[in-house]
């Protein structure tokens, strides 16, 4: 399975931070956002991952991230040079993907969870044509919607309803087969002149092939839209590491722990950057 990170956009709601950085390259705390959706594909033990940003923004991305041979993983570029929408990352990824089932997840999606590796293993595991989630939230409206039945079947999905049929929101990551690129070629762009990921769901649900996995109270899917809620999420951040000494999303201590690198190359990786608590954690990190 490929992995695609979507880390595009203008980052409006977060203006003026956002006016000369990409929203995703802003800290959540102690690391860049990026890191959170990058360690979650690395929890769903998958090594190939693209990224795809503005042409502005994917040459900082390059920076940070670099080929990603430094922890194991192989990370390539794509630019979307227009803002046309998710789902044309199914179209400038293609020849990526290959004739893989892909995994793809937005770059601005915090999520923190015991149950997280097993959802991540479940969802691959049972990947038929298209897997999404439901998250219930107080609020649904800016989100994509889905509506599911008694036996847990979505009947509808829609995109920022401004009446929700339910309260489960749907976070930005997707488990798709391989048809995911004839589907998003398929596609016509909303009336905002975007190729929509909601529309890509909707024809997985047209054609019977979507799959929608509950998750439940023990996950914590955080929102990073606006200075609230970025700060919020930091703090969320800040509180679990403070308690449990545990740091989420340190991509370099799940590298080592997935064994795709050694504890002796954790510890060059960690002398890197020991003027700060992050490197000091990474250096502590003992077989
Ligand atoms: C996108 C999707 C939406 C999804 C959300 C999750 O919206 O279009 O369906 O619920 O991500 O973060 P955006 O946040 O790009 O407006």
């Amino acid at each position: 399975m490929k992995g695609i990170i979507m880390a595009g956009g203008k980052g409006t709601r977060l203006y003026p931070s956002t006016r000369a950085v990409s929203k995703q390259l802003l800290p959540i705390y102690d690391k860049p956002l990026i890191y959170y959706p990058l360690s979650v594909l690395m929890l769903a033990e998958i090594r190939d991952i693209l990224v795809i940003s503005t042409p502005h923004d994917l040459p900082q991305y390059r920076e940070l991230l670099g080929d990603g041979s430094r922890i194991g993983l192989h990370i390539e570029y794509k630019v979307q040079s227009e803002p046309n929408g998710l789902a044309q990352a199914f179209i400038i990824g293609e020849d990526f993907i290959g004739s893989d089932s892909v995994c793809f997840i937005l770059g601005d999606n915090v999520f923190y969870g015991r149950a997280l590796t097993s959802i991540l293993e479940s969802a691959i595991t049972h990947l038929n044509g298209a897997m999404i989630f439901g998250y219930p939230v107080k609020d649904p409206t800016s989100f994509g919607v889905v509506e599911i039945d008694e036996n847990r079947k979505a009947i509808s999905i829609e995109e920022k309803p401004k009446q929700p049929k339910s309260d489960l929101a749907v976070p930005g990551l997707y488990f798709y087969n391989n048809s995911v690129i004839d589907i998003a070629k398929s596609i016509k762009p909303s009336a905002r002149g975007e190729l929509e990921i909601t529309a890509v769901n909707n024809r997985y649900l047209e054609l019977g092939k979507l799959d929608v996995t509950l998750l439940g109270r023990g996950m914590a899917w955080l929102d990073t839209g606006t200075p609230e809620s970025m700060l919020k999420a930091a703090q969320f951040i800040k509180a679990v590491q403070d308690i449990q000494g545990f740091y989420i999303s340190c991509i370099e201590e799940i590298a080592w722990r997935r064994g795709m690198i050694t504890h002796d190359r954790l510890m060059e990786l960690g002398e890197e950057l020991k003027n700060t608590e992050y490197g000091k954690y990474i250096l502590s990190l003992n077989d």
